[in-house]
């Protein structure tokens, strides 16, 4: 029953014994016989977890199968392992409920129940209060929100992911415990006038017509006006939701306003709505790698984009998060391992098993093209 340190296991190994959080602990956090998923491995690191017990390993040979071999045995003691320590912002059951929350409100609005739009609406805030509460409690945990949706619900993740981003971002720059709660609020709903527009386009995955885009570019409009309508949330909040997608050159929409006349949280949720946009497309457009959307928003920072806000967006985002998968620019799949150095991470290469850290000079001509599901991963066909 051979010990590994968690940094050797990859996914798809079966745990030999439960898996506890603390000596303590009277629930494991992993059953005995529980096939470890990436997604498991990822949970793992982010709780400290420097080793287990493992039935057998399965490693992927050379040309990407995965393969059986008995795990090899490591040194008991795991004490002072360099494993980074990451943490997700928020719980799996918050996001839950936020998308619940957002799906719940989609139906009122569909279904024009008012008293349902405002009770959906006061309860995704509960739930935004929880999330600032925790980014409070640990400043320093670097921020990801790698989610690879794809499904119907996009436009949901898509919400939560920018309330997180843009709750972080607030937080880099200073922003007082009740703004961000505002924030946050006006983050996860900065969308919503999407909601009240024609399924068809809101999940149109092929290009949308010029009448299409025109109706799309409405969306920004609708949530303010039916906020309003409604009397819910601060005309401030309304005023972000109205304005996320200005650019400071007066480029953007609704009203091309420029600069300062642009609302602080409007630029705020301008910069993680883009970053989201870029790197988490659904199907069947690929997704920009984390990296050249960095560059797109420093590119564009000053022009479409406040300096400011772009720095601090950068100083509290995990581009790549630990334990997730990206493919190579060389074509090879590989998992991240160390994601201190944001942009250019430490990477385990499939196949090979070989660590490499993209920050070193003989890897400069390597980047990271985008981040993978673990299926893909493992499914790779170079
Ligand atoms: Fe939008």
């Amino acid at each position: 029953m051979p010990i590994l340190a968690l940094e050797d296991v990859l996914p798809n190994t079966v745990a030999s014994q439960d898996i506890y959080e603390s000596n303590k602990s009277k629930m494991p956090l992993l059953r005995k016989g529980t096939v470890i998923t990436a997604e498991y491995l990822y949970g793992l690191r982010r709780r400290g977890i420097e080793g287990l017990h493992v039935k057998e390993a399965l490693y992927t040979d050379e040309d990407g199968f995965v393969i059986s071999r008995p795990a090899k045995k490591r040194d008991t003691s795991l004490a002072g392992m360099p494993f980074e320590k990451s943490r997700a912002p928020i719980l799996p059951k918050t996001r839950r409920e936020i998308i619940k929350g957002l799906r719940n409100l989609h139906l009122a609005i569909g279904g024009r129940d008012k008293d349902s739009v405002v009770m959906s609406i006061n309860q995704l805030a509960d739930l935004i209060a929880d999330i600032v509460e925790g980014m409070l409690e640990n400043p320093e945990n670097p921020i990801n929100i790698t989610t690879l949706q794809s499904d119907q619900e996009f436009v949901y993740h898509h919400c939560l992911s920018v309330a997180v981003m843009s709750l972080a971002t607030g937080q880099a720059m200073g922003l007082s415990t009740y703004e961000l709660m505002q924030l946050g609020r006006c983050a996860v709903l900065h969308d919503l006038g999407k909601f009240m527009l024609p399924p068809d386009i809101l999940l149109k995955t092929d290009p949308l017509t010029p009448e299409e885009e025109d109706l799309m570019r409405t969306h920004s409009e609708l949530g303010y006006d039916s906020l309003k309508l409604w009397n819910v949330c601060t005309e401030n909040e309304r005023m972000a939701i109205f304005s996320h997608h200005e650019r400071l050159n007066g480029s953007g929409y609704p009203d091309g306003l420029e600069g300062d006349k642009i609302p602080l949280w409007g630029r705020i949720i301008a910069v993680s709505e883009v970053y989201d946009v870029m790197t988490n497309t659904p199907p069947p457009v690929l997704p920009t790698s984390p990296g050249k959307a960095s560059e797109y928003l420093l590119a564009h920072s000053g022009f479409f984009f406040d300096t400011e806000v772009v720095q601090a967006f950068h100083k509290r985002i995990e581009f790549y998060p630990l334990g997730s998968f990206v493919l190579l620019s060389d074509g090879q799949f590989a998992l991240v391992t160390n994601s201190k150095n944001s942009l250019r991470p430490i990477l385990r290469v499939l196949g090979i098993n070989t660590e490499i850290d993209l920050n070193e000079p003989r890897f400069q001509g390597t980047s990271v093209v985008r981040i993978v599901s673990y299926r893909e991963a493992l499914n790779r066909r170079r």
